[in-house]
């Protein structure tokens, strides 16, 4: 908190009162006791509530953008193929920068497409007046026809709007500094921010967290956001790969934050997590066919698919606190996506 009271989360300043819907506590002190609670179990964060705080907020600033710059922050969305996961996030990206008050831009190639196509679509983002920051959404369907490392490369770095460009990877690698972060990580620290949780304020327990799964996307710049000095958390980290018998560590009890971003459904048991786990941070977006499907049926019911995480639904409840999936980092990463390119849109327009 600073001296105006005031909590920075993803560059943006919220107001203790404005947060007091989303904290079990207004009060920070008795935040810190809720938070200490020996008792406390399975207390589920809603990253669904943190997304949309901060998405009214960067409504708010995308009026006063539009009056002073004549234009509304741009998102470009480059996407192909038909997978159900791609589509989802897709939808709900565009959903929320449009609520956010930006301008979105989507480019979404069937099949057919090839290399050459994305990156003249790449050339004409890069050269847009309107578009500030765009993503490519991974994987591009026919993987095969794609190198994605050269299509990133061709990302204008000022215009990278998921932190996937090696320039700005390097700059999230080095030093304690970085403006631009990859936003799965990074939704999930905002997350974490709009709740007060710190990960050393309880009894300045060393913290240390297991992560499975090494993706550039999730796992690996995980370690580097709860590790980074700038964040205040200091939190040593195992980075563990798919060849690594990644149960047989969560279980050792040598770490009270477990991390799971490796796409395997419900894979994670009661029997994995300690009873000494403080946080479990669950990544994992997959779809699993709805054991209670009914063709044309209303809600729930009626879809074939339900996403469900890396971790069991029941091995949350040995844990204290949880960024649960669905509701957790999902959001997270759409509200991390959109403050990347509210950044970028105001660097490049010089709005302060
Ligand atoms: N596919 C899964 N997660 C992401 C993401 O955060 N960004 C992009 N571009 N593609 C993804």
């Amino acid at each position: 908190m600073n001296q105006n009271n005031s909590i920075n989360i993803g560059g943006l300043e919220f107001s203790l009162d404005e947060l007091a819907h989303i904290r079990p506590e207004k009060d920070l002190n008795k935040l810190e006791q809720f938070y200490q609670d020996p008792t406390l179990k399975n207390f589920k964060l809603k990253g669904n509530k943190v997304r949309d705080l901060i998405v009214s907020k960067l409504n708010q600033s995308s009026d006063q953008f539009e009056k002073q710059t004549g234009k509304r922050p741009g998102l470009g969305i480059i996407q192909s193929g038909d997978l159900l996961q791609s589509n989802t996030y897709v939808k709900i990206k565009e959903k929320k920068a449009v609520e956010a008050g930006f301008n979105v831009f989507k480019a979404k190639f069937k099949d057919c497409v090839d290399q050459k196509m994305i990156e003249d679509k790449i050339i004409e983002f890069n050269n847009s007046d309107l578009v500030h920051g765009f993503i490519i959404q991974l994987p591009l369907i026919p993987q095969e026809k794609f190198n994605i490392g050269e299509l990133i490369k061709q990302i204008d770095p000022t215009k990278d709007a998921d932190c996937f460009h090696p320039y700005n990877v390097g700059l999230f690698y080095s030093g304690d500094g970085y403006a631009l972060a990859p936003a799965t990580p990074q939704g999930t620290l905002m997350i974490l921010q709009a709740y007060g949780i710190h990960l050393e304020h309880e009894d300045k327990t060393i913290y240390s967290a297991a992560i499975s799964g090494r993706s550039d996307i999730a796992g690996k710049p995980f370690g580097r956001i709860i590790e980074a000095k700038q964040n205040n958390y200091n939190v040593d980290y195992h980075l563990m790969n798919s060849r690594t018998d990644t149960k047989k560590f969560f279980k050792t009890g040598l770490y009270n934050i477990l991390i799971s971003a490796i796409g395997k459904a419900n894979y994670y048991r009661p029997e994995d997590v300690p009873q000494t786990t403080k946080i479990i941070i669950d990544v994992g977006v997959n779809f699993i066919k709805n054991p209670n499907y009914v063709a044309g049926a209303k809600g729930k019911k009626g879809r074939e698919f339900i996403q469900v995480g890396d971790f069991h639904k029941t091995a949350y409840e040995k844990a204290k606190i949880v960024v649960p999936s669905p509701g957790g980092s999902g959001p997270g990463t759409v509200a991390a996506l959109l403050v990347n390119t509210w950044k970028l849109a105001c660097k490049k327009e010089n709005f302060l």
